[in-house]
């Protein structure tokens, strides 16, 4: 029995080191319980039942990798996801960042970490316009997306999406930020020229500064605890004074960076530097 779970143990190690060799992602840092949940998920779909087996697939199969990619990233997202949040940061967050800037450069930075298909950076970018209108020229604002997944900062750049991603659009926004062909909607160039994707590690990537606000929703929920503490205090350090932290609904704010950060609405997970 002791011998069997070993051997599984084993088997695990080495599917993490593949994934790791041939998507660049390291585990270690993921809570061990979600990571085996996600493997599990493909497990389930190509039908073995070991870790032993699975590794096979991926070892003959070059088409598995992409679809483990996605399960393990969890990209589920759509826009103005938990409307609430949104309706404090439509209403106080971003019209407080552009009272700031009521001279000089008149730059508004925002970051979407951990933003998959773009549509958080999507949703900031329709309420800054919406909320300037004509005004928004005198501004200079960059909304920068930042994710591991590959394919979901491909989609993010092309800007076209499907039904499941727009519930929370409402019929102003729907007609005034797209178009739609072929049953998809595709978000507008006005808000392209504002919001920029890339890839970056929030783990092992560059750290990041100057930013008026961050977001950065259903990301840590999946990394161990002292990880989650870290990352918290990057985004306190990526922030610029009274900067605003905007976090998941599910995610507790953590560390060092609890004492530093003054709730601003602890129910919707907005803290203030
Ligand atoms: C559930 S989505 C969240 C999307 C959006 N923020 C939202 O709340 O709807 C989680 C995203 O985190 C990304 N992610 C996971 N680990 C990451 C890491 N180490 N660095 C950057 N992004 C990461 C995944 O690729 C995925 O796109």
């Amino acid at each position: 029995m002791l011998k069997t779970a070993q051997k599984k143990d084993e088997d695990y190690e080495m599917l993490k080191k593949m994934i790791h060799r041939k998507l660049d992602f390291n585990s270690d840092q993921y809570k061990d319980s979600h990571f085996k949940r996600r493997i599990d998920v493909r497990l389930r779909a190509t039908n073995v039942r070991s870790y032993k087996e699975y590794v096979k697939i991926l070892q003959n199969d070059n088409s598995e990798y992409p679809k483990l990619m996605e399960t393990l990233t969890v990209n589920v997202t759509n826009f103005f996801r938990n409307p609430e949040v949104y309706e404090i940061v439509e209403n106080e967050v971003l019209p407080a960042i552009i009272k700031s800037k009521n001279s000089g450069l008149r730059s508004i930075r925002i970051w979407s970490a951990g933003c998959s298909i773009g549509v958080e950076a999507y949703s900031i970018a329709m309420l800054l316009d919406y909320l300037l209108g004509r005004r928004l020229s005198e501004y200079n604002i960059k909304i920068t997306g930042t994710d591991i997944d590959k394919e979901s900062l491909l989609k993010a750049q092309k800007g076209v999406y499907s039904d499941a991603e727009m519930k929370d659009v409402r019929p102003a926004f729907l007609k005034k930020y797209f178009t739609k062909e072929d049953g998809n909607y595709i978000i507008s160039e006005e808000l392209k020229k504002i919001t920029q994707f890339k890839k970056q590690d929030l783990i092992s990537g560059p750290k990041m500064s100057g930013f008026d606000a961050v977001f950065c929703r259903n990301v840590t929920i999946y990394f161990q605890k002292e990880l989650q503490e870290q990352l918290y205090m990057d985004f306190y350090n990526a922030l610029g004074k009274d900067g605003f932290f905007v976090m998941g609904k599910t995610e507790t704010l953590i560390g060092p960076s609890k004492d530093l950060f003054k709730p601003y609405n602890s129910k919707e997970r907005i803290y203030q530097k």
